[in-house]
């Protein structure tokens, strides 16, 4: 059984029945079973249609769906519909709506505009997951519930009246009193000072720079409110139908969210993923965003969403060209997805969406895109045996919430930017250029079983941090711009890299971000020339730091770069490229990639239980060594490949599966 209690790989997609005359449903079901669909998410923009007026449910329509579903053998990740509050709601409690930082409260007339905090719109949103789930409990098409939509997409935060007592209410538990929230916010800055709770508010529009420390604590609090909303209607999900898993789809490597946190309440890690097809960077972004996913539960996910073409909320929406929604959808299996599922089924005739791209386009069953959805629902029937598999990784980047926030604060910082998503990126593009599997981490998590532990950024770092890096026994690699503050946004006694200075041995001096356009030369011990851009550091290294690589020109010439003490690198700079440093560290640690050294550019390689994919992301063919010995049936194909070596065709994936050797077989 997989994740759901459908068997094998999910094939599918959002289905919205409810913008179709019912005619249609027949011809959607009958070209699902066609096309190997075995699950649909359902109802998730529904409220307005199933609840039309305060506890008048309207579930017949509802009702013919799911059996209709069900007559066809597709299974249904059913939404709890709360996504979009309906016209009725927020027309008798216009507090619903939210507010945004300049005040103005946001009209109707598009989707997820609600105030989180809002008691209103929690108590709407518990009774009709609870009238879904009594509606539909022993439903037999019913497997997976799908609470809310996107969290955080269209409303991050509300600034309202509600939302203020929301935080001064979060603030308490925090701070404990007025004192303490004084002393962590650092008000005798600006003159800040407080002495009534009721002067508190949340960041609004200001004449100037906000606090950092009071904007940190918004947005560990914008992330808890909303965590409240999903948890409201978890709870009442789990009392009616406590074997049904549950989740929210997620939205990749989104700031706005603590994904930590969140994946406790989630029986099941979704995510829905929209890489630009005409970003060439693309394919390792998405890599990165569905490494997240697996490592956040550490278990198999799967993607919820993802454009079978085109998007329509770019500014330029690039189609994807023949191929590769095949090969998008083989990668997200690559990375531990159980499955492939798409936004949307059938393509929308009105609305905003109308030209976002669909399994079945409005073109019908003549087009390309639907021949390539055929074809894409048979290979993953082939890949089916892949599902519940897991990977194995030996290399974890630091990924912490608090510390992006942190370093992403607005005008305050040496420079901006240094944006995190990009600083793992640095390492991960590398990793993922070698074929070596990678797991992120928080930094409190245990990390005995990875060799190489990167943490390219580490602004806000505790006592604990430091622990738990302190007593990881393999190779660590700590980035620039590290252990500068602590959980309240304070910089650390005697400065950077506060609690890692013992473990580095090293003491920033003085931060020198770069302008733009601007690079500085590094030098390593052997001789290797590096260029280094947008940060470097004025070092200290007189501790008991090795050095390994020295700035060369302008006012660092000859200071320390890179240094290591024992097994902790620290890296005071952005080298363009880290692979100096990167394959020294991987040999030292014994870290190859999945198919050993040789990986051709542009093919991406990895491994899941047993198979291999080797997905080819380049426009030429490319010839990829296999392990020595091993020989291999292609899934996709059936075939035996021969021993050695393996071409992939551009655009194009092989998924292999050893195969049992003679005395295996016998
Ligand atoms: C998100 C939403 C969907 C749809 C798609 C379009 O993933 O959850 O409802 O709007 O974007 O790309």
């Amino acid at each position: 059984m997989g994740l759901t209690r459908v068997p094998g790989l999910l094939f599918g997609g959002d289905y919205n029945p409810e913008q179709w005359p019912e005619e249609v449903w027949q011809e959607d079901v009958r070209l699902m079973a066609e096309a190997g669909v075995n699950l649909v998410t359902v109802a998730v923009f529904s409220w307005s249609r199933i609840e039309p007026g305060p506890g008048a449910y309207e579930f017949g329509w509802l009702d013919r769906v799911l059996d209709l579903l069900h007559a066809h053998g597709i299974a249904v990740d059913l939404a709890t519909a709360t996504a979009t509050p309906p016209p009725w709601l927020v027309r008798a409690h216009p507090e619903v709506r939210p507010v945004d930082a300049a005040g103005t409260r946001l009209e109707f007339g598009s989707r997820q505009g609600y105030c989180p905090s809002s008691p209103v719109f929690r108590a709407a949103t518990v009774r009709l997951a609870r009238a879904m789930a009594e509606r539909y409990r022993e439903h037999p098409a019913l497997a997976m519930w799908h609470v809310s939509n996107e969290y955080a997409d269209h409303t991050t935060e509300c600034f309202c009246e509600e939302s203020a007592r929301d935080f001064r209410r979060w603030l308490t538990v925090r701070h404990r009193s007025l004192d303490g929230l004084n002393a962590a916010w650092g008000t005798s800055c600006w003159g800040q000072h407080y002495t009534d709770w009721a002067q508190v508010e949340p960041p609004r529009k200001a004449p100037g720079p906000v606090n950092p420390a009071q904007l940190l604590d918004w947005r560990r609090f914008s992330s808890d409110a909303l965590l409240a909303c999903f948890e409201a209607e978890r709870a009442v999900l789990k009392e009616v139908t406590p074997d049904v898993p549950v989740t929210t789809n997620f939205m990749s490597v989104l700031r706005d969210l603590d994904y930590w946190a969140w994946a406790e309440g989630e029986d099941v890690v979704t995510d829905d993923a929209y890489p630009d097809p005409a970003d060439p960077r693309a394919p390792v972004k998405a890599a990165l965003s569905y490494d997240l996913m697996r490592s956040l539960k550490r278990q198999p996910w799967l993607l919820l969403e993802s454009a079978p073409s085109a998007v329509s909320w770019r500014a330029v929406n690039v189609p994807k060209d023949p191929g590769v929604m095949r090969l998008h959808s083989l990668q997200a299996l690559a990375h531990g997805s159980d499955g492939v599922m798409f936004f949307q089924w059938r393509q929308a005739r009105y609305g905003p969406e109308k030209f976002h791209s669909a399994m079945l386009p409005h073109g019908g069953t003549g087009t390309r895109q639907w021949r390539e959805t055929l074809a894409l629902g048979a290979d993953v029937r082939r890949l089916s045996e892949v599902a519940g598999s897991t990977t194995r990784a030996e290399v974890a980047l630091l990924l912490d919430w608090d510390s992006w926030w942190g370093l992403e604060a607005p005008e305050s910082m040496p420079t901006d930017r240094l944006r995190l998503h990009e600083l793992l990126l640095s390492w991960y593009a590398p990793l993922h250029a070698r074929g070596v599997a990678v797991d992120l981490a928080p930094p409190g998590r245990d990390l005995s079983g990875y060799r190489l532990v990167i943490a390219p950024n580490l602004y806000l770092c505790t006592a604990a941090h430091a622990d738990a890096l302190a007593a990881f026994p393999g190779q660590l690699v700590v980035g620039p711009f590290s252990g500068v503050v602590d959980a309240a946004d304070q910089v650390h006694d005697g400065g950077a890299p506060g609690p890692l200075g013992e473990l580095l041995g090293v003491r920033v001096e003085e931060w020198r971000p770069l302008p733009d356009g601007v690079a500085q030369e590094v030098v390593t011990a052997d001789g290797t020339v590096l260029s280094a851009r947008t940060w470097t550091e004025w070092l200290d290294a007189s501790g008991a730091a090795e050095v390994l690589a020295r700035y060369r020109g302008g006012p660092l010439d000859g200071r320390p770069a890179v240094t290591r003490r024992g097994s902790a690198t620290y890296l005071s700079c952005l080298p363009e490229d880290p692979a100096p440093f990167l394959d020294e560290l991987l040999a030292t640690a014994g870290i190859t990639g999945v198919t050993g050294p040789g990986l051709p550019a542009g093919v991406e390689a990895c491994r899941r239980g047993p198979y291999l994919f080797l997905l080819n992301h380049g426009t030429e063919p490319a010839t990829v060594p296999l392990p020595e010995g091993d020989r291999f049936t292609d899934l996709l194909t059936g075939r035996p490949l021969p021993a050695g070596a393996v071409t992939v065709g551009p655009c194009d994936a092989v998924v292999l599966k050893p195969r049992p050797t003679p005395e295996e077989r016998a």
